[in-house]
């Protein structure tokens, strides 16, 4: 690596820690990382006949390595045989069948993701990755591929009804995440945020009356609902937001390709298949 590049990776690792608004880490982005080989799903499917760019360097390594928080369904989380599932990980298993190439799953903390695409350790960050400008310093992202809003999950018999009504109480919310970034951002509440690894901690916290609330993403919030009893999503949303891939920022020819594979996707069905797979009309 020239020693130019070796400064602006420096740059862009400081960058991050600097940017980085919310609920402090001081662990070790790395320490919790697995990784997992999902053998490529389909076999000569018809996705694998249309001719697609596959980038020079997935091509040559074989297999695309993609960072995720396996903690946020329905977009990716175990199935009870341990494997990696969620519409994050099928839409990336399909891009990998169309580009030929095998799918390894890398799954970290939900705030080691952007740092371990920006700094090369994966190729991509497929973890319902919304949006943002502060992230967008650090890396690329691809094309929407779904939108969300931030909800605020309470105990069904709670006297939090609204937003405002959030003011002193103690809110929990995943590390890292836009929910800890906003919250710990809103004078009304940051005095009472609370930090946890992943989402479900917040939410059996919150189970066991340690919170009031709980602000993730609306389809974990309502997959969560539905697994624990006693609680409910309130009415007002906090915020809307757009999901895409994540990319190592000077990786164009990535960046587009994963494009052009989602065009792809889109266009023959497989998208809305995945998803309506997962989400199912309320
Ligand atoms: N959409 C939110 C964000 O980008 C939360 C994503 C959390 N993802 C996860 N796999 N735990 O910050």
């Amino acid at each position: 690596m020239k020693k130019a590049n070796i400064l602006a990776l420096l740059l862009a690792v400081m960058m991050l820690t600097l940017a980085f608004a919310g609920c402090n880490t001081g662990t070790d982005e790395t320490s919790s990382a697995a990784s997992s080989s999902q053998a490529a799903a389909s076999s000569a499917s018809d996705e694998s006949k249309t001719s697609v760019t596959v980038p020079e360097k997935i091509k040559n390594a074989g297999k695309i390595v993609v960072a995720t928080s396996a903690d946020f369904p329905p977009y990716e989380f175990k199935d009870d045989n341990g494997n990696y599932v969620g519409i994050d990980i099928e839409i990336m298993q399909a891009i990998a069948d169309l580009w030929n190439v095998e799918l390894e799953v890398s799954d970290m903390k939900f705030d080691a993701v952007i740092t371990a695409v920006a700094t090369g350790k994966a190729d991509v960050g497929a973890a319902g990755l919304t949006i943002t400008e502060e992230r967008l310093e650090s890396v690329n992202f691809t094309d929407t591929y779904t939108q969300a809003t931030q909800v605020i999950i309470v105990k069904e018999d709670s006297d939090i009804q609204t937003i405002d009504d959030l003011a002193g109480k103690k809110v929990g919310v995943q590390l890292g995440t836009t929910g800890d970034i906003y919250a710990s951002d809103d004078d009304a509440i940051k005095d009472g945020v609370e930090c946890f690894n992943s989402g479900i901690d917040a939410v059996l916290a919150l189970v066991q009356g340690k919170i009031d609330a709980v602000l993730i993403d609306n389809e974990p919030a309502k997959a969560f609902v539905k697994q624990n009893e006693g609680l409910k999503i309130i009415d007002e949303k906090y915020t809307d937001e757009a999901y895409a891939f994540a990319t190592a920022k000077e990786d164009k020819d990535l960046v587009n390709a994963l494009n052009e594979a989602l065009a792809v996707l889109d266009s023959n069905g497989k998208l809305d298949e995945i998803v309506n797979k997962y989400i199912k009309a309320d």
